[in-house]
């Protein structure tokens, strides 16, 4: 039997467990691409019900980060993070604006030249009373070579705003985060090409490795919490080769539904 180029891992697999302990694991250079939507260190507990969403359809146990421990922990997964990357290999952070500073300073100590800092536009955010809503993610671009990694050039005016719609799960079991795969199938289609090694190591409901499966990508991935392995791998196992897609489709962008989102649940 050939031996996996992810060393214990299989290729095409999820794993429960704490990525602080299983990304020392991996290889050095055995990844091509990281896409990954790390807790935020804050209360997620208290969002559940946020977005008109009905509670008993959103699954418990979130695991969170302690706010100080939040800086320590961003640096020492970027760090395996950087180590694991193939030498042309880049990565995809997302981050909310809050601890935005332990991101940036991770991303720089561990050795990666930020290429572009993306916004993330969604459709809308959680009522406020005084202070504006927030309704934008960060997404940090970053590469281990500036000289070499991958980009292709899909669209003839790449811009660094994007306005993507959240998805609707109602009346369907989710997580309490979730990434539109339209977000995700744009990532994997300008970073990485098909048969590369795409690794999520907070893999929430497994959205990086279901885009991975549907667009012929290579994935490998890790979730803390029992609960949310299992759906992210029922969700993944499903899919088998159904729907696959090898082009990047249209854009979104429906206009007059935003009113009927704010009211929905996602
Ligand atoms: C923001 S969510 C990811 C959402 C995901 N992108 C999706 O589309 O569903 C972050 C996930 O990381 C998980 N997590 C937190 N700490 C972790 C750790 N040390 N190792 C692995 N997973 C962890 C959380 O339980 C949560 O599911």
């Amino acid at each position: 039997m050939d031996k996996s180029p992810l060393g214990p891992f299989e290729l095409n697999a999820l794993y429960q467990g704490d990525a602080l302990d299983l990304l020392p694991l991996i290889p050095s250079g055995s990844i091509d691409l990281i896409v990954t939507d790390p807790p935020f260190a804050i209360d997620f507990r208290a969002q559940r019900l946020n977005y008109n969403r009905t509670g008993a359809n959103v699954l418990e146990g979130y695991a969170e980060i302690a706010p100080d421990e939040y800086g320590s922990f961003t640096s020492r997964w970027l760090r395996e993070a950087f180590r694991v990357l193939s030498g042309s290999g880049s990565i995809y952070l997302f981050s909310g604006w809050n601890r935005l500073k332990d991101v940036l300073y991770g991303i720089d100590s561990a050795g990666f030249h930020t290429i572009n800092h993306l916004i993330w536009k969604y459709q809308f955010g959680v009522f406020t009373r005084k202070k504006y809503v927030t309704s934008h993610y960060h997404i940090l671009f970053a590469v281990k070579d500036p000289r070499n990694y991958t980009f292709n050039k899909i669209e003839h005016y790449p811009e660094d705003v994007w306005v993507i719609n959240r998805e609707y799960w109602k009346g369907k079991k989710k997580t309490p985060t979730k990434l539109p795969g339209e977000i995700v199938r744009k990532i994997l289609f300008y970073s990485s090409n098909p048969g590369d090694i795409v690794l999520d190591p907070f893999l929430g409901s497994g959205t990086v490795a279901a885009v991975c499966r549907e667009t012929g990508r290579h994935y490998l991935g890790f979730e803390l919490v029992e609960d949310y392995y299992r759906f992210a791998s029922e969700r993944v196992g499903s899919m088998g080769d159904r729907g696959v897609r090898k082009k990047m489709p249209g854009k979104s962008g429906k206009k007059g539904r935003d009113r009927e989102n704010a009211e929905g649940e996602i």
